[in-house]
């Protein structure tokens, strides 16, 4: 990391098999700070979604690069959702295996995740179906692990995050994690009592270019 300095690492907000998110400090500014663990990521899964993004695929395969290739994935998928506004945290830095990026919540508590938020879903839905045909339809990106823990709630907006695994539209099995991704998330909205036809989000969020 070249120009940022963190100034104190507060508490572990999650943790997980693959990674460790940390509240810091770089100055007054709070930042979130991920890191990919080395020796217990699934290796195989990193696999799939680096074959065939164009973008990845012609580096070494040993695993430290590896997972230094999925963290720089990582911060390269939070910068092109942000070039198209898309919602998802600004990534700030990234090294080795550790991302720096925006922390979304207020001083009290991170922003909950899609599953444990208590306020109003009907406009949250509305909002993500936009931002997904945004995402598909201009950014031509795939988030490929969406669901109702890798949504954010923050200011009342659904916001992406863990794009690790985000692929290209021409990845081969693009369409195959679309449909994935939209079966997950409209189970979740369904089961909150949110009239969600697959078939009709799908037909939606590849629809065309939304501006
Ligand atoms: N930028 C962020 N601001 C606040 N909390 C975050 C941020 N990024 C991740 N988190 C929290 O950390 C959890 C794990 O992060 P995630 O990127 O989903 O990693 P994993 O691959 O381990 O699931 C999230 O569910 C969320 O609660
Ligand atoms: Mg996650």
């Amino acid at each position: 990391m070249e120009n940022l300095s963190i100034s104190y690492v507060d508490y572990p907000i999650a943790s997980g098999k693959e990674s460790v998110v940390f509240k810091a400090y770089i100055g007054k500014k709070p930042v979130a700070i991920k890191i990919f663990k080395i020796s217990t990521i699934k290796f195989s899964t990193l696999e799939r979604y680096i074959h065939g993004d164009r973008r990845f695929e012609n580096e070494r395969k040993d695993r430290s690069t590896r997972v230094f290739l999925w963290c720089r994935k990582e911060y390269t998928n939070l910068d092109e959702l942000n070039r198209w506004k898309i919602n998802a945290p600004m990534p700030y830095d990234y090294n080795m295996n550790v991302l720096i990026m925006q922390y979304l919540g207020t001083a009290k508590s991170p922003s909950p995740q899609l599953r444990d938020y208590r306020g109003e879903l009907e406009p949250l839905y509305a909002e993500l179906r936009r931002q997904l045909r945004i995402m598909y339809s201009s950014a031509k990106l795939v988030h490929a692990d969406l669901s109702e823990y890798n949504v954010l709630v923050y200011r009342k907006k659904p916001y992406f995050i863990d794009v690790g695994q985000m692929v290209d539209r021409r990845h081969p099995s693009a369409d195959e994690f679309l449909r994935r991704d939209i079966f997950n998330i409209s189970n979740f909205f369904r089961r909150k009592g949110i009239q969600v036809e697959e078939q009709e989000l799908y037909d939606f969020v590849t629809g065309g270019s939304v501006e």
